[in-house]
């Protein structure tokens, strides 16, 4: 039996959490859940969005599985997400970028994997105020969080015997930061010589996955960079209900979607519960359950092959609790 960590967040998070808890326990995985939350939510009664006992829950487990929580935006608490992986450094980011046959989209065979630097770069959330009518945000590149972040993209390539590393930069711009990385990264790639490397522009990436995604395999890249980048290859694949994520650190990992807690539709049984359930495959490969984890994601790639029980984003009329039945009919 394994103990996870559960933070079903807000807006969506506890539909599509369950959803997921579900078929994890349908397909035959022996998980006790240790339920924690954070966000707006939990502010009155510890007096914070992000309580010591969920940071302490993940430490413990060191695996959690957390739907979205919402940020305030422009003022109000900073992102509790972004919050959580700096303080477990999980420096990591991975969110592969997957065409399922019959998902809403013209792309094909697109399979790519972004590493996104999660700790640093214009994330690090130093800002202030110059004055009344002029603010800076401080963007922070280490050599030291480069490194380990260009090294996590060529070990998975290794390990997943992938060909490509590409790294995603601004260095023509931004000479110094983005310079660094670009230094770093193509040091790095040195000691993988069986592995191509290249780099890219983002906004010339940003055209070229457009264009051409499958011809990307790894690609690797400062915070903000990784932010953008994995909603685009949401966008190439049919959208942020099937769009999954992990933050991974040296012993820790978190396993969340890439979209948000869609406010919009939340309460209402209508979110795609497939984004985080493939986070949750992601999950269960993390944790050697790798026969479980092929099991979901053929039931997943099976309905949506099929086309008949889908939500509303991906064209169809059924519910989130209706998908979620529909696939673990098919385990
Ligand atoms: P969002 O991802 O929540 O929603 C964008 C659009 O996609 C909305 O139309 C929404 O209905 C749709 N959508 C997202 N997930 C879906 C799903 N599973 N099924 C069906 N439709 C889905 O992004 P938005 O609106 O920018 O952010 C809302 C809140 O979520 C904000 O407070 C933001 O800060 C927070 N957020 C949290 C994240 C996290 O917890 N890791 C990540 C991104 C945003």
């Amino acid at each position: 039996m394994e103990t996870v960590t559960l933070i079903p967040g807000d807006g969506i998070g506890p539909e599509v959490s369950r959803a997921v808890q579900k078929v994890i326990d349908a397909v035959g995985v022996d998980i006790e859940w240790k339920e924690v939350n954070a966000g707006a939510g939990v502010m009155d009664k510890y007096g914070t969005p992000l309580p010591d006992k969920v940071l302490d829950s993940v430490r413990k487990n060191k695996v959690a599985l957390k739907g979205p929580i919402t940020t305030p935006v422009g003022s109000g608490f900073r992102s509790v997400n972004v919050a959580i992986r700096k303080k477990l450094d999980l420096y990591i980011n991975l969110r592969p970028v997957k065409t399922y046959k019959g998902a809403p989209t013209k792309f094909k065979d697109v399979n790519y994997v972004v590493f996104r630097e999660n700790t640093e770069g214009l994330y690090a959330g130093i800002e202030h105020e110059v004055g009344e009518d002029a603010a800076e945000s401080i963007k922070i590149i280490t050599r030291k969080a480069s490194k380990r972040i260009v090294k996590a993209a060529f070990e998975y390539a290794k390990r997943e015997n992938r060909k490509l590393v590409t790294a995603v930069h601004k260095a023509n711009i931004m000479k110094l930061s983005d310079g660094l990385f670009l230094e770093t990264a193509k040091e790095v790639a040195k000691e993988y010589p069986e592995i191509e490397f290249n780099d890219r522009i983002v906004d010339n990436m940003c055209m070229q996955l457009v264009q051409y995604p499958d011809e990307y395999d790894v690609l690797v890249m400062p915070n903000l960079y990784g932010d953008v980048i994995s909603d685009l290859g949401a966008g190439l694949i049919g959208g942020l209900g099937l769009t999954p994520g992990a933050n991974i650190g040296d012993e820790i990992a978190v396993f969340e979607a890439v979209h948000g807690s869609a406010p919009d539709i939340a309460g209402k049984d209508k979110a795609n519960p497939i984004a985080l359930l493939l986070s949750g495959v992601l999950m269960l490969r993390h944790l050697e359950e790798f026969e479980a984890a092929d099991r979901v994601e053929n039931a997943i790639a099976e309905i949506l092959a099929e086309g008949k029980v889908l939500t509303k984003d991906l064209g169809g009329e059924a519910a989130t609790t209706e998908i979620t039945e529909e696939i673990i009919n098919r385990l």
